[in-house]
């Protein structure tokens, strides 16, 4: 019976120690499969770790091309900004230009629309005044200015400030200078003529006088000129003080002499002087050449700027 109980049941002892192989085979085959799976951890962290290095060296140098992409395109646009801002600077001042130009134009246009076209027209036989025509203003001289105060004398208003100029002037000078003839109607140049023609014959007249509608009086920009010691006749001017003076100076003034010795209309007239305005009496005295002798288109473009 012993040895039955002894062959079917298992001491303690033998029931502990198959117990701690059992556990230590559990444990080994546990550690066993905890270092497996620590090398492959430990292999794919390692190459998780390679992967990152290169993906951080990717990302290094795709940020520097990114850099470097982003300077260049900034270097273009600024470079294109830049030639687009010259470009509409450049259309701005060709614009500017053209309104400046049309600026001016109306300008001129406007100045001319004042201007009586008249006043630069040569009316020495060659063209005419009807009876109709008559400065638009006209100012009185006063007797300061005149040679004689019995006689009333009218000039164009707009002219008047550059004989006083001159004439105040020439009295700073010591040069006395006298209106003695300005303004003409056609009546009163018709009626002149008619003296003249019936005294002189009309031949010897017409050396020195105008017909009606001819005269360079009927514009009113016109003066004949007289000084002291002549007894009020002007055939002496061309010697006097007076008529040396204003070959010096009238041009300043805006005057010139219509009709120089050897002009082919009439005779030699030192004491006739016409406004034609600074910048063309200026020009014709640098030129040296005379108010008729230059081309009617020519002297019309200086209208403008006859009151300048
Ligand atoms: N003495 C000048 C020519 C005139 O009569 O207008
Ligand atoms: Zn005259």
């Amino acid at each position: 019976m012993d040895n039955i109980n002894k062959f079917k049941k298992p001491t303690n002892i033998n029931l502990v120690f198959g117990f701690i192989i059992t556990i230590s085979i559990i444990i080994i085959v546990i550690i066993w499969y905890g270092l497996s799976n620590f090398k492959n951890t430990a292999s794919e962290i390692s190459n998780l770790s390679s992967k990152i290095i290169v993906l951080e060296n990717k990302l290094a140098s795709t940020t520097e091309d990114l850099n470097t992409n982003i300077q260049k395109s900034n270097a273009t646009l600024s470079d294109t900004l830049k030639q687009n801002v010259g470009n509409i600077e450049q259309k701005l001042g060709a614009y500017s230009q053209e309104v400046g130009s049309y600026t001016d134009t109306v300008t001129t246009l406007q100045k001319l629309s004042k201007t009586d076209p008249q006043l630069l027209v040569k009316y020495s036989k060659v063209f005419f005044l009807n009876e109709n025509y008559a400065p638009a203003r006209l100012t009185e001289i006063p007797n300061e200015y005149k040679y004689s105060d019995s006689k009333v004398l009218k000039l164009n208003t707009q002219v008047w400030p550059y004989v006083k100029k001159m004439i105040d002037d020439a009295k700073k000078a010591g040069i006395n200078i006298y209106a003695f003839s300005a303004y003409r109607s056609f009546n009163e140049q018709q009626a002149l003529k008619g003296q003249y023609s019936v005294t002189y014959g009309a031949g010897s007249a017409n050396s020195f006088s105008a017909d009606q509608g001819y005269s360079e009086h009927q514009l009113g920009t016109t003066l004949d000129f007289m000084t002291q010691g002549l007894n009020g006749n002007l055939d002496g001017f061309e010697n006097t003080k007076a008529y040396q003076w204003l070959s010096d100076n009238a041009f300043r003034y805006g005057f010139i002499m219509s009709y120089p010795k050897n002009n082919k209309f009439y005779v030699f007239e030192p004491w006739h002087w016409r406004f034609v305005g600074v910048e063309l009496a200026i020009d014709l005295h640098n030129k040296k050449i005379n108010f008729y002798d230059m081309d009617q288109r020519a002297i019309d473009e200086y209208l403008v700027s006859i009151f300048d």
